[in-house]
């Protein structure tokens, strides 16, 4: 792999996905691995990351000095490339000034990493400290008005670094950057693809199972979708997946699972219908975390009752049930090492919110992947484009967007209201756009409002509209007025007890995506 080194910003995960987009698999370490580990994981590139930090602030992050002697082709990027400047014998000074958004940058010069651009371009920087000495035997690429060293490269060494943010969409040819350190100057060919990832892994999922049986969680969300789809190419019959009906889905949902999946995989699905069992759970509770326990609760109790059926139906037929397929992701599994405790700021819970005794051994085969290439997959193994393409759907459902107490009749009204929405949005083109269109039902708030000539009292409803790479933080979307218009209209008047729309203009942080 092309190993992105993480120095505690945001911006590894962003760098390797920019490198998957290329073509190339990348895989993130935190910069605390050594020159060992680093040589251990055989690496074919390797990028140093943006990070929060000055150089000179005590404690900040550093990178073993041997990484850099392992003759690997690197790039470093902003902090990355202050790091590298500073080990290689270059001189990084605090100047106090700041380059801070958008910056014209110069090329000075032809070369392996910026050639075959515009010289003049406008690139994203973000900080303090600046290189002031390219290291020995190393040439300065770029300029800007404030930094005289804001790119520099050693062709011999296969050595680059830029002082501005490549992966983000707001430098200009930054995606060409990254491309030409890959496929130029490193020399790996474009040749990692969603084909490639599905037959490596069937293989080596039937390595895994032989001939067990597996079971699986369907909730109707494409990562479950899509693992389970990809393991059901690898095991066929062997597998059997379990869709648990909380009653808390949207419009369609169910129908799309048992129908359209269903005829597209020829997975074996059973359906446990508990939606009296949640609603009868769920009755009298408002407070958000005490919904999401009950409902994380429930779904285990759901799961355990049909495990065990099934669990007993494969040992009488001699093969038992010995897999579970799980539908984590590469985000998952690099935040939860990460390791420093993060607040717990909502108790998440998903399909991953299975008993946690189960007598299973995981199978994940989506592990290594961002969210955008669990879509490619499933396109490619032909799911229907309303699974693969749906937005994130918490794992509690609408039971979370309902704010007050979950009843059967509330659910119904925020299902037309959210059916409305979702349909006028995709109408409207505009699905790339946002990330997800939560719907959120005020069910202890009414207000008054008149149709017709009567005076009504009814609810409102807030439409969250979020635009987001990974949900960790996201802006609220600029939906164009009309498009606000015709939702609103719609709903006030094919939605009954709704009779007010509003919008929630708040970013992440500091508001949640989801209201509870
Ligand atoms: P928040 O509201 O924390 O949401 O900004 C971030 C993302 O996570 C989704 N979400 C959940 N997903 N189980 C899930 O699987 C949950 O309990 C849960 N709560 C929130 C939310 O829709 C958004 O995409």
């Amino acid at each position: 792999p092309v190993l992105v080194v993480d120095f505690g910003a945001q911006y590894a995960q962003l760098i390797a996905r920019r490198v998957r987009e290329a073509g190339v698999y990348s895989e993130i370490i935190p910069h605390t691995a050594t020159a060992e580990e680093v040589a251990a994981r055989n690496p074919v590139g390797i990028i140093l990351s943006g990070g929060p930090s000055s150089v000179y602030e005590d404690g900040a992050p550093s990178l073993d000095t041997g990484v850099l002697d392992l003759g690997i082709p690197t790039l470093g990027i902003c902090y990355g490339f202050q790091v590298m400047a500073r080990q290689l014998g270059g001189e990084v000074a605090q100047t106090g000034l700041r380059e801070y958004g958008a910056t014209d940058a110069t090329i000075i010069t032809d070369s392996v990493l910026l050639g075959g651009q515009p010289v003049e371009q406008n690139v994203w920087m973000s900080h303090g400290d600046q290189v002031a000495v390219a290291p020995p035997g190393f040439e300065v690429l770029a300029r800007t008005a404030a930094t005289a060293v804001a790119a520099f490269g050693n062709d011999a060494r296969r050595f680059y670094g830029v002082q501005w943010h490549p992966e983000v969409k707001h430098s200009d040819h930054g995606q060409t950057v990254l491309e030409n350190f890959l496929h130029k100057a490193a020399g790996l060919a474009p040749d990692w693809n969603s084909g490639n990832v599905i037959a490596e892994q069937v293989e080596k999922i039937r390595a895994q199972v032989g001939s067990a049986h597996v079971l699986s969680a369907l909730s109707g969300g494409v990562d479950s979708a899509v693992s389970t789809a990809l393991v059901h190419k690898a095991v066929g019959d062997q597998l059997v997946a379990v869709f648990v009906d909380h009653g808390l889905l949207r419009k369609g949902e169910r129908e799309q699972v048992e129908q359209d999946y269903v005829a597209s995989t020829g997975v074996r699905l059973i359906t446990v219908d508990a939606r009296e069992t949640f609603l009868n759970a769920l009755a009298g509770v408002s407070d958000p975390e005490q919904k999401r326990k009950i409902i994380g609760r429930e779904f285990i109790r759901a799961f355990e009752k049909v495990q065990a059926e099934l669990v007993a139906e494969a040992a009488a037929e001699g093969e038992p049930i010995r897999f579970l397929v799980q539908g984590t992701l590469y985000p998952d599994v690099v935040e939860s090492g990460g390791g420093t405790g993060t607040a717990n700021i909502k108790s998440h819970h998903n399909v991953g919110g299975l008993p946690e005794d189960l007598q299973f051994e995981l199978i994940e085969p989506l592990r290594t992947l961002f969210k955008d290439e669990v879509r490619a997959i499933g396109r490619e193994l032909g799911l229907p484009e309303a699974i693969v393409g749906r937005q994130p759907f918490p794992g509690p459902g609408l039971g979370i967007r309902i704010v007050g107490e979950v009843t059967a009749d509330r659910l119904e009204i925020l299902r037309d209201a959210d059916a409305i929405a979702r349909a006028e949005l995709t109408k409207a083109g505009l699905d790339n756009e946002i990330w997800q269109c939560p719907v959120v039902l005020l069910a202890d708030v009414r207000s008054v409002g008149v149709q017709g000539d009567g005076r009504t009292y009814g609810h409102p409803i807030v439409l969250r509209p979020v635009s987001s790479e990974d949900a960790m933080t996201a802006d609220w979307t600029r939906v164009p007025y009309d498009v606000l218009s015709k939702i609103s209209n719609r709903i006030t008047n094919e939605v009954r007890d709704v009779n007010r729309v509003v919008l929630d203009v708040t970013s992440k942080p500091p508001g949640t995506i989801e209201w509870e």
